[in-house]
């Protein structure tokens, strides 16, 4: 089967890309490299010993797109590609809803002219209202507090109207946690442009001696060290929930919403004494007041997913900070 992967050279979608081409099916790149490097297209081929075809172009580029699907008649599409970070959404939310939302829109537009009704989309924790008790449980009511929740909340909505069309849509929406880690050769990292928005990124620069502190934001939250509380996953169990996910697809069209978390939280403080601890680095670290919009603890309930799709991560935090710190020593 032939997946069309959106936004392949990034952080998910590379490690996504693995997984799919290790499970038989024949991934195809599309990206406009806004947040990602041609080297990853290079690591992704090294890896799998073979060539990925790759299309560089925009979303917003409905002629592009048309030409990659007349090309190669995708049977799925794995739809990654978005902008993600939210600080720089409230202040650009234009550019936000014009790519993640008409950039999806476009997709949707084309894959339906070509009769692709396939599709997995990378949604997001950010989605829920905060004021939801943890953990999150999938029919919990939305409320994102900034506009790049809002566009995958806005995108959410235009798949689930869709899944009612009498048109064959076959939809999984995946609420992602929070991604760590790397593929485990040490390539195929997060590596964010400018001063990382993500922990995992600020801590390895910090233990690199790139940045001089990891900036703690609150540290007198409700939670066992007052520092906030997040479900990490390993973006390799990540990668194979999107393969579970295809797999339920091919049982029949329809629409299916699902977490992709570990169930379980740490605090800030608990990844960096680990990071520390595992890797035998100092990582200096201080406090400062609480971002805006932030809560105190989220972490998934990951019921819906172990029963529907059978999925389960089970990497560890530890292998998390581990594989991390490899990817950042050896990147180029
Ligand atoms: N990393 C996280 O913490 C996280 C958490 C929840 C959800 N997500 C979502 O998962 C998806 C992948 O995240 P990631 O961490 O791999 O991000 P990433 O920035 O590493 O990857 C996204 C890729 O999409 C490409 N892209 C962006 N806009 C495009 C467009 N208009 N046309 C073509 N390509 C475009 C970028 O160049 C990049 O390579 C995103 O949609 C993100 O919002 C990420």
């Amino acid at each position: 089967m032939k997946i069309l992967v959106t936004g392949g050279l990034g952080y998910i979608g590379a490690n996504t890309v693995i997984a799919l081409a290790e499970a038989g099916y024949e991934a195809i790149i599309l990206d406009n490299l806004s947040n990602s490097r041609m080297a990853v297209l290079g690591d992704i081929e090294g890896i799998l010993d073979r060539e990925v075809p790759f299309y560089k172009g925009d979303l917003l580029d409905e002629k592009f797109l048309e030409g990659v699907f007349n090309k190669e008649h995708p049977d799925g599409v794995v739809h990654f590609a978005g902008l993600k970070a939210v600080g720089e959404s409230v202040a650009l939310p234009l550019k936000y809803f014009e790519n993640n939302v008409a950039g999806t829109l476009n997709l949707l537009k084309v894959m339906k002219a070509f009769e692709v009704y396939r599709v997995v989309f990378s949604s997001s924790a950010t989605v829920y209202d905060p004021q939801n008790p943890p953990p999150f449980t999938e029919d919990m009511p939305l409320g994102p507090t900034n506009p790049y929740g809002d566009s995958k909340w806005m995108v959410e909505g235009i798949l689930r109207r869709l899944s009612e069309t009498h048109d064959p849509w076959a939809i999984g929406i995946l609420r992602y946690f929070n991604p760590l880690g790397a593929h485990e050769s040490g390539l195929l990292g997060e590596d964010p442009r400018g001063i990382p928005n993500n922990l995992m990124p600020y801590i390895t620069r910090v233990a690199k001696g790139e940045l001089k502190f990891l900036r703690i934001f609150g540290s007198d939250y409700d939670t066992m060290d007052g520092t906030g509380v997040r479900d990490y996953i390993h973006v390799a169990d990540l990668a194979r929930g999107h393969l579970m996910a295809l797999t339920a697809l091919s049982r029949g069209r329809g629409l299916g919403i699902y977490n992709l978390g570990t169930g379980r939280g740490h605090s800030v403080l608990e990844v960096v004494r680990t990071f520390e601890r595992v890797n035998a680095v100092k990582i200096p670290y201080e406090y400062h007041s609480r971002r805006p919009g932030d809560v105190a603890v989220s972490f998934a309930d990951t019921s819906k997913a172990a029963k529907a799709l059978g999925f389960k991560a089970s990497i560890s935090l530890e292998t998390m900070c581990r594989d991390a710190w490899r990817y950042e020593k050896t990147k180029k």
